[in-house]
């Protein structure tokens, strides 16, 4: 049997993966137009950072993670997510003590031992942003903002953006409180996770997508009926200026986030095109992260969204561009004599940065041609025994089927005119 790849993992080949390139380079250009730079951190961490970080009673550290022993006997894990490895990151290189706030982007892989489905992978990408040091309401627009602009940029609808504020720690406490004496009679009708999660996290059973669990719920004390004067008027300030932003946004009391760090601001983008898996991006605020995790007291907010589902919902839409010729010209040599020609002229051309090929298998002109047409090359380069002895290059377009012959001596500045127009 051949080895075949882990369960939920992918391999991204050529003819998809222009895809991903497209919309990383949108990507890089929002954040670049939003004044975030980017940040690179370890695949693997300690394991102890996301238990703290996320939180021992998510499902994530309690189910998800890829932890191993290393050889020194530390425990490891493979990322499951890279809010608390930026915090680390920042705590570590003592970010602090740059001017505030500190923007952050990041693209990468993370890993998630989940069931895989469709839209759902144990290696998946996310691209994230985190700002750390600012906790003014604006941040929270800013962040948010800069989510619904990069759709528009991608030319994405039908997008549910739910925002909600779950509150400061006083709040939560609150909250948790009155839902569990709200939900004490009828603990029995829950789903096993949420009778679990009853003592742990009550909070999770509000986003538990089992229908008796929501008919159990409706009515149940939201994070609205506790937030404190502090997190109301800040909530309320988001809200303006999402408004003013020209986010169009929906309060969702209800919406609650799977990972423990969240107070104040958070949400979620939604497209119910892609299927069951349809939240595409999820954030909040975190004022106590970093501080958790040994840091001075700084205020921090972002969010991360998964590529793969990204590209799910621009494909339904039908917002991926044609992808453009790979490849200029297909320099076609016949005969040894001409391979030696050929093989200088192609290395002054790649020089100039044109993308020219050349048959590396000895085929025949015939075939050649075809595979210049197979590979979407523009122009084929025809250099046989006749034109190399009279010093000419003839240059077909593959498109118009038209042909030019040239003198070998100009051809480069030939060709460079043709690559230019066609840039
Ligand atoms: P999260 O909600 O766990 O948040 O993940 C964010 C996004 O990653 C999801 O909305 C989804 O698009 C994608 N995603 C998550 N798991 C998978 C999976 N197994 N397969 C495919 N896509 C997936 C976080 O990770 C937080 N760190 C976000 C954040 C940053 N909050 C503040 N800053």
């Amino acid at each position: 049997m051949p080895i075949q790849r882990p369960k939920g993992t992918q391999d991204l080949l050529p003819g998809t993966i222009e895809q991903w390139q497209y919309l990383e380079e949108t990507i890089r250009t929002v954040c670049r137009a939003y004044g975030y730079e980017e940040i690179r951190t370890p695949i693997f961490e300690a394991t102890e950072l996301f238990q703290r970080g996320v939180g021992q009673t998510t499902d994530i550290v309690k189910k998800e993670m890829y932890t191993f022993l290393d050889k020194g006997d530390r425990s490891m894990t493979l990322r499951p997510e890279l809010t608390a490895s930026v915090c680390r990151a920042y705590v570590e290189n003592k970010l602090y003590g740059q001017p505030q706030p500190v923007k952050l982007y990041y693209m990468g892989p993370m890993f998630r031992y989940e069931r895989p489905q469709s839209g759902r992978f144990r290696q998946f990408h996310q691209f994230g942003i985190e700002v750390l040091g600012a906790d003014q309401p604006v941040v929270d627009a800013e962040v948010i903002s800069l989510v619904w602009n990069l759709y528009q940029r991608l030319g994405l609808t039908q997008l549910e953006v739910h925002v909600n504020s779950v509150g400061c720690p006083t709040c939560r406490a609150k909250h948790r409180k009155q839902l569990q004496e709200f939900l004490t009679p009828r603990q029995n009708e829950l789903c096993n996770d949420c009778r679990e999660r009853f003592e742990r996290n009550p909070l999770r059973i509000l986003d538990c997508k089992n229908p008796t669990c929501q008919a159990v719920t409706s009515g149940a004390p939201t994070t609205h009926d506790t937030l404190c004067e502090d997190c109301s008027t800040h909530f309320e300030r988001v809200l303006v200026l999402l408004g003013l932003a020209g986010v169009v946004y929906r309060v969702n009391p209800r919406l609650v986030r799977g990972l423990d760090y969240y107070t104040k601001t958070a949400f979620e983008v939604m497209v119910e095109e892609i299927g069951a898996q349809s939240a595409i991006c999820g954030g909040g605020r975190y004022d106590g992260l970093v501080e958790e995790i040994g840091g001075p007291p700084t205020p921090g907010i972002g969010f991360a969204m998964g590529l793969e589902r990204v590209l799910a919902a621009l494909q339904v839409q039908n917002q991926l561009p044609e992808q453009k010729p790979k490849l200029f010209a297909m320099l076609i040599a016949l005969g040894e004599k001409a391979q030696n020609e050929g093989f200088s002229l192609l290395s002054t051309l790649r020089a100039q940065g044109i993308s020219v090929s050349m048959d590396l298998l000895g085929r025949s002109l015939k075939t050649q041609l075809k595979a210049a047409n197979r590979l979407g090359a523009q122009y084929a380069l025809i250099l046989g025994e006749t034109e190399l002895e009279q010093n000419l290059l003839l240059i077909r377009d593959l498109t118009l089927g038209e042909q030019i012959e040239v003198p070998l001596v100009e051809a480069v500045e030939e060709i460079k005119k043709k690559y230019q127009r066609g840039v």
